[in-house]
């Protein structure tokens, strides 16, 4: 005889009423809170409650199974294994877009339209993203998700129910006091790109194989038997159209429909707009254009639709594409070529990267020859061989790469590439350091003219030094002609020098020393990033400059000077004491400012300054209040260093009360001296500005 409620069928009835409302209330009470916490990002409860609550509907659905909610949360974190998918015949076909690439074909698109309307006026259009996911149908009965299944063939597809209820913005009930009895929300499941690269670093982690694209990534999550794998790859959910209802009259058009969805708690994108006529809609696709590697997700056009149901109604379809709507889409940005070779080049750091030599293919607008490979290691991750048919990718202004192999295509010849051990340009050992990924040519910028030319075009690029007209070409030839070695030497050039090089003319001649000239006046900043220090981006330059100040206070700074800045770390921090620890390198900004480099003061941050950064102080004598250790604090606390001897380089010499030889020979060498009152002043006004 059972004395506890294992079964809601053993259980008196009052009893079973009550656990059923409370899980009731359960379910409604976290499906809220899933929705404002995944939908609306923004919980209202802390965490730990969500938990609470969910535990306790886990373990009442565990001790009443017969009583949980078909919308119960639980079902979220996934469940048994299925064999394999089973296949479900929409009740309504799910078409596809006819594609558009050219204005023509949108200008074309319009005048079909209002031809099909009888149209007077210009037509009315919804406009959504085109989501590069997979499209889906929704099933509500009752307000209940009780279906999901993918497009398949557009007649029957496969059912990955209990995979879409995984995904948190699904909601599981309609937020509608009388839902539809039947309701099929068709839109598209996808990955943002966040949660993409998760994913992959997940998967490198665990040396499983990487996901190309997002679009594959949600397309293989979503198709997982195991629905507890796909709870855990945070797939999302997009509204955009309709299939069968009813129950319920049919919203009166595409941007009415969105808004009954998004009433009812179904996500719609919030990327969409209404507008007249045809010139809108292509305005509608440039500004989308131009935002498109801001947004969190991939897409790969736009959609425009008629907006009127019943206008969508007249033109009907043809086949099996509607004529009331058309995808235009953006210009491929991935495509498949074939691997022809795989070179290496040497970059303004040494750094070895394989480059492939593709059969020229057009991609994202532009046509593509050279993609990068990154790494030895990468080349072998990817297991991409000379001869393979590979898919390339170019993403906005993104260095073109190198996806995958397509293994099928893999012709018998394919060969490994290997690794050369010794620089193409200069010939010097090629190097690994252990803790890096990437070789390097030994021969630093002395020995091998690659690193030259590459610090070279950096220390003259729009951000550093930025001197017009010279680029790639003009450096190659200073550099292959020995007129230039370092940066210094630019600042040398004349028109006799220039004018021996390959097509020169006077008047290009003139041009690039005047913007030689001009470049001399500069910022602290883009001087520092110009030098091109390992690790020193605009940025780190930037923070080092409004710290330090003046170049002497950044080449004698100490690494815990160094770390103290916001943006550096213990391997920048390294990098810069490594590069100013070079004679050749300090030398180097000798020349520079010497032939006339030169910025304005710069303006300390407040919170940067320190008031005796690079600056050497000798104490002598006794001071009347601070002893000498407390004076050595004060001053290296304000940034600056003590030294035993005065000398040439010394900034200021704190003399007290019988003060000595020392106080003799700064007096000799013209050195400012500074009492005791001096020394706190100038350390307190600063610290006062704080
Ligand atoms: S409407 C009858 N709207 O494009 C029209 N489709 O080629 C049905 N897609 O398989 C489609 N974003 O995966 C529509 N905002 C959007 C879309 C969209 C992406 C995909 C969908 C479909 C394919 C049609």
């Amino acid at each position: 005889m059972q004395n506890d409620f294992f079964n809601a069928s053993d259980a008196p009835a009052d009893a079973v009423s009550e656990i059923r409302s409370r899980m009731e209330r359960l379910c409604a009470e976290i499906n809220k809170h899933a929705h404002a916490y995944y939908v609306l990002d923004n919980p209202v409860i802390p965490d730990a409650v969500y938990d609470r609550l969910f535990s306790e509907l886990q373990a009442l659905e565990l001790a009443y199974p017969e009583l949980i909610a078909p919308d119960s949360p639980t079902f979220r974190v996934g469940g048994t294994a299925l064999p394999e998918f089973s296949q479900v015949k929409h009740a309504v076909p799910m078409l596809s877009l006819n594609n558009g690439f050219e204005d023509a074909d949108i200008v074309a698109f319009d005048r079909r339209v209002r031809d099909g309307l009888h149209a007077l006026m210009d037509v009315e259009y919804a406009i959504d993203l085109k989501f590069d996911g997979l499209a889906i149908n929704l099933r509500y009965v009752d307000g209940v998700f009780t279906q999901a299944a993918t497009r398949g063939d557009g007649f029957t597809g496969e059912d990955v129910t209990e995979n879409v209820r995984t995904i948190r913005t699904v909601p599981l009930r309609l937020n509608l006091e009388n839902p539809p009895a039947v309701l099929d929300v068709r839109g598209e499941v996808l990955m943002f790109k966040a949660d993409f690269d998760k994913l992959n670093a997940r998967q490198r982690a665990a040396g499983a194989k990487e996901f190309a694209n997002p679009r594959n990534a949600a397309a293989g999550s979503l198709r997982q038997l195991d629905s507890k794998i796909t709870a855990h790859r945070s797939l999302r959910f997009f509204a955009y159209g309709i299939g069968a209802l009813e129950g319920a009259a049919l919203p009166v058009s595409q941007r009415a429909l969105l808004g009954w969805y998004d009433a009812m708690g179904i996500p719609v994108c919030d990327e969409n707009a209404v507008v007249t006529g045809v010139a809108a809609l292509l305005d509608f696709y440039r500004v989308i254009q131009e935002k498109r590697t801001l947004l969190p997700y991939e897409i790969d056009g736009v959609v425009y639709k008629v907006n009127a149901f019943v206008e969508q109604e007249i033109l009907g379809f043809v086949s099996r594409a509607p004529r009331f709507a058309i995808a235009h889409k953006f210009p491929a940005q991935e495509a498949l070529t074939t691997v022809l070779g795989i070179e290496v080049q040497v970059g303004r750091t040494g750094a070895i990267t394989p480059v492939a030599r593709l059969a020229p293919v057009f991609v994202g607008g532009v046509t593509v020859t050279n993609a990068t490979l990154h790494n030895e290691e990468e080349i072998q991750r990817k297991d991409i061989r000379i001869g393979d048919t590979v898919s390339v990718r170019r993403a906005g202004d993104v260095i073109p790469e190198v996806i995958a192999s397509i293994l099928e295509k893999r012709p018998g010849d394919a060969q490994q590439f290997i690794m050369p051990t010794q620089c193409p340009v200069c010939s010097s050992p090629i190097v690994k350091l252990e803790d890096e990924a990437i070789a390097r040519c030994s021969g630093g910028w002395i020995k091998c003219p690659a690193q030259r030319k590459g610090g070279l075009f950096h220390f003259a690029s729009r951000k550093a030094m930025n001197i017009d007209g010279v680029g790639e070409q003009l450096i190659d030839q200073l550099v292959d002609k020995h007129v230039v070695t370092t940066a210094a030497d630019l600042y040398k050039l004349g028109l006799a020098s220039l004018s021996e090089l390959d097509r020169m003319a006077e008047k290009s001649a003139g041009n690039i020393l005047s913007a030689i000239e001009t470049s001399k006046a500069t910022t602290f900043a883009r001087f520092i990033y110009a030098l091109g220090i390992r690790h020193v981006g605009e940025s780190t330059a930037k923070d080092l400059a409004a710290r330090f100040g003046n170049i002497d206070a950044l080449i004698n700074a100490t690494e815990e000077q160094l770390l103290a800045v916001s943006d550096v770390g213990p391997v920048v921090a390294r990098s810069l004491q490594r590069f100013f620890s070079d004679p050749l390198n300090v030398e180097l900004v000798r020349q520079l400012m010497a032939s006339g480099v030169h910025w304005p003061e710069v303006q300390q941050h407040a919170d940067a300054v320190l008031p005796l950064l690079g600056k050497t102080l000798v104490l002598t004598g006794s001071l009347p209040n601070l002893s000498r250790d407390q004076a050595s604090e004060l001053i290296e606390k304000n940034g600056g260093k003590v030294a035993g001897s005065v000398s040439k380089k010394t900034s200021y010499v704190v003399a007290g009360d019988d003060a000595g030889s020392k106080l003799l020979k700064a007096q000799e060498l013209n050195i400012a001296i500074l009492s005791e009152d001096d020394l706190i002043r100038m350390c307190q006004v600063k610290q006062d500005e704080e």
